[in-house]
């Protein structure tokens, strides 16, 4: 047994960490039902023993922490978080207090969904949007305006796009849930993954993610929205929330339809019960429900607590957690031939209705790898708990052992050979995942590797999407990428095919008429001038995705000093590994890949970088390596790099204790700052760098 005061002290700290992640990494190591347990428990002990409360004890503020690369902003009214709560009983007793604090006067309420986004606050002036922040610590937050701007259901201007021709109220802030549709969030997560870089958990962190990317183009085209749901006035206007949220409706504002007015405790209920599956239907993450006193003069009656308003409370929905049946394993080979193993899940009574989660029917879990089976200890035909949160693809959380005394189970066995090709696998040592090594015989493999030829950020050939592919491959016209060049309009016209959706059953022809055919044929003919780094990323090694091949690109230049390159010299290219440079030198080793490019080549794809090379000027910076922050006075960006590279100096892309200098222009960037004098990295000025190139 822990004292009260060992238990405040780990319990804070434990909170801060899961706070500091979730705000400044947004990861969720726990669960929210755990987080506010432990929340709770520290609540409670701090309560009892006020002395032995921390400073910085996260009961003591309302959330996390501030990023620094966006300007700090403070909040005209601090966002506070609301009180949560998982029980019916609880919204008893806030009702309880409703009552009491209101002092028998009569109340409704509003219920509205608890939106899982990031808060955000708007300020307008004079009907124009001014400026866009994000909760931050809830005293002050980021000004992410540029991004904000981006969120095409937020009026820019009040007054273009009213219905009601009365001139509206034009200077107020209004907050709101920013967010990323789910649709949004899994065409991401799908380029993501098909460009070989880290894919996100759930479409809060993605929504949070885009919402502080630097590059307001890029926010953009992730597809933010905004649910607003909280008009703050510099004087009060409306007698009730829900004539605000109706004028904000009106004027232009997107509001979710799901709020109602509840006249009662019960209805309150009512509508939790109501939405528990309907939610999941919306075009987004949610969970939980908002419940707010109507009147505004009754809010400002109740008023606030030192971190919540008493005139509102947040009701929250569990993970839906439901027990199932492991049926069968299958598995799923992918582009790189790995071997993904995937659960199949029934209900128990295995009545046919299958088993139902979070409103819809769960079929499949993915298991990841085979460290995954052991770890829960799986058996075919166990009892497992199967939970959907906001994760969307549901997970296996664990076995009920109990239900082994009574019913016959069987060991996995894991494959020693691919199930699409009959290759023996393999399995590196440290690696989890075991691979199928027939890189070139193995469908889903060459599938996979045309997809990823053809994606935007390699050959962007988009005239291939949707079933395409599938065709070409099915009449045997395409095994590897270099087959496209091959393809000519005869071969094409009148190809067709009828697919079937796994899923839906429903089927659909698809034919190349004259169009698709001159499509497509175009989209190969353009995809001649796709730049080398792209070539570079689409030939498919592993571990080259984009990031990587730029890199590689810009270093060699042309795909013969590559393949010349052997294991020391790639490991000279800032940031490319030894993982990266092994698999590389691997790749180049093999004859038919050599061939394969030859073919790519012959084809005409590009196989050098188009842009001038760097002249050199002298090499006074031999040996050392600068990496820069903030703007300069001399000279743009650009140039600078130009200058460290046309001088013999290597630029780098972090700060390391490896660095030799970093340039401080104006405005410099408070973290590279901060962890240089960590590190004790030397700092130059502009000035300085210009000495040293003499
Ligand atoms: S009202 C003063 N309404 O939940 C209360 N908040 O812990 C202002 N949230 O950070 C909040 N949906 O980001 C309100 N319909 C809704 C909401 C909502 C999601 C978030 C909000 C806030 C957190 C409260």
């Amino acid at each position: 047994m822990h004292s009260p005061a060992e238990r405040i002290d780990q319990l804070t700290d434990l909170l801060n960490h899961y706070n500091y992640r979730y705000y400044q990494d947004s990861v969720s190591e726990i669960s929210d039902f755990e987080f506010d347990k432990l929340l709770a428990e520290l609540t409670e002990l701090e309560r009892h023993y006020p002395e032995l409360m921390r400073e910085d004890s996260p009961t003591a503020r309302v959330g996390g922490t501030i990023t620094k690369n966006f300007k700090t902003v403070f909040h005209r009214f601090p966002m506070l978080s609301l009180g949560n709560t998982y029980s019916e009983q609880d919204l008893r007793d806030f009702d309880e207090r409703v009552r009491k604090g209101l002092n028998g006067e009569a109340y409704e309420y509003v219920c509205e969904l608890k939106f899982d986004g990031i808060s955000l606050s708007m300020t307008y002036e004079n009907g124009v949007l001014k400026q866009g922040v994000t909760r931050g610590d809830g005293t002050r937050g980021d000004d992410i305006t540029a991004n904000v701007r981006t969120i095409k259901s937020l009026p820019l201007k009040i007054g273009s796009r009213t219905q009601n021709s009365d001139s509206p109220i034009t200077n107020f802030e209004v907050r709101g849930e920013g967010f990323m549709p789910i649709s949004s969030f899994e065409k991401l997560n799908k380029e993501l993954e098909e460009a070989d870089e880290p894919t996100y958990a759930n479409p809060r962190n993605a929504a949070s993610g885009a919402f502080k990317l630097q590059d307001s183009a890029e926010s953009a085209r992730r597809g933010l929205d905004c649910y607003v749901y909280y008009f703050l006035p510099d004087e009060a206007v409306f007698e009730t929330h829900s004539d605000s949220l109706l004028a904000l409706k009106s004027w232009g504002f997107n509001v979710s339809p799901s709020w109602k007015k509840c006249a009662d405790i019960e209805e309150v209920l009512a509508y939790i019960h109501e939405w528990e599956t309907k939610r999941h239907s919306l075009p987004l993450a949610t969970d939980g429900i908002v419940i707010k006193v109507n009147s505004i003069v009754q809010q400002q009656e109740l008023g606030f607590t030192a971190k919540s308003p008493r005139w509102a409370i947040a009701f929250k929905y569990k993970a839906e957690n439901k027990p199932g049946v492991l049926r069968s394993v299958s598995y799923q080979v992918g582009r790189t031939g790995a071997l993904t193993p995937v659960a199949h899940l029934d209900n128990i009574n295995e009545d046919g209705k299958g088993l139902q989660l979070s409103g819809t029917r769960v079929k499949r879990a993915s298991l990841h790898n085979a460290n995954e089976i052991e770890r829960l200890d799986l058996r075919i035909n166990d009892v497992v708990f199967v939970e959907k949160g906001g994760e969307i693809i549901p997970k296996i959380t664990g076995i009920d052992v109990e239900q082994r005394h009574s019913r016959l189970t069987f060991a996995i066995t894991y494959p020693t050979h691919c199930p699409e090709c009959g290759t023996e696998l393999v399995r590196k040592e440290g690696e989890a995942n075991h691979y199928c090594p027939n890189e070139r015989g193995c469908s889903p493999q060459l599938r996979g590797k045309m997809e990823h030829f053809i994606h935007r950020k390699a050959m962007n050939i988009d005239s291939l999407g949707e079933g395409k592919i599938e065709l070409l491959f099915d009449k045997g016209l395409i095994q590897n990428p270099a087959d496209l060049y091959d393809l000519t309009y005869e071969k094409l016209f009148g190809l067709e095919k009828v697919i079937t959706d796994e899923e839906t059953g429903k089927t659909k022809k698809i034919g190349f008429k004259e169009k698709t055919v001159e499509n497509i044929l175009k989209g190969i003919e353009q995809s001649r001038n796709a730049p080398f780094k792209q070539v570079l990323f689409g030939i498919g090694v592993r571990f080259v995705g984009a990031t990587v091949a730029e890199k590689l690109a810009a270093y060699f230049r042309n795909i013969d000093a590559l393949m010349a390159a052997d294991f020391e010299a790639l490991c000279q290219v800032p940031e490319i590994g030894g993982k990266i440079a092994q698999s590389i030198v691997e790749y180049f080793a093999d004859a038919d890949n050599r061939a394969y490019i030859e073919r790519l080549r012959a084809a005409g794809v590009k196989m050098e970088t188009d842009d001038a090379p760097v002249v050199m000027e002298s090499n006074s910076l031999e040996g050392k390596s600068f990496l820069y922050t903030g703007t300069f006075a001399s000279m743009s960006r650009e140039e600078l790099e130009n200058r460290i590279e046309a001088n013999g100096g290597k630029l780098v892309s972090g700060v390391s204790a490896k660095l030799n200098f970093l340039i401080v222009g104006e405005k410099p960037g408070a973290s590279k700052l901060d962890k240089a004098a960590k590190l004790n990295v030397k700092m130059i000025s502009e000035e300085e760098f210009l000495e040293m190139l003499g």
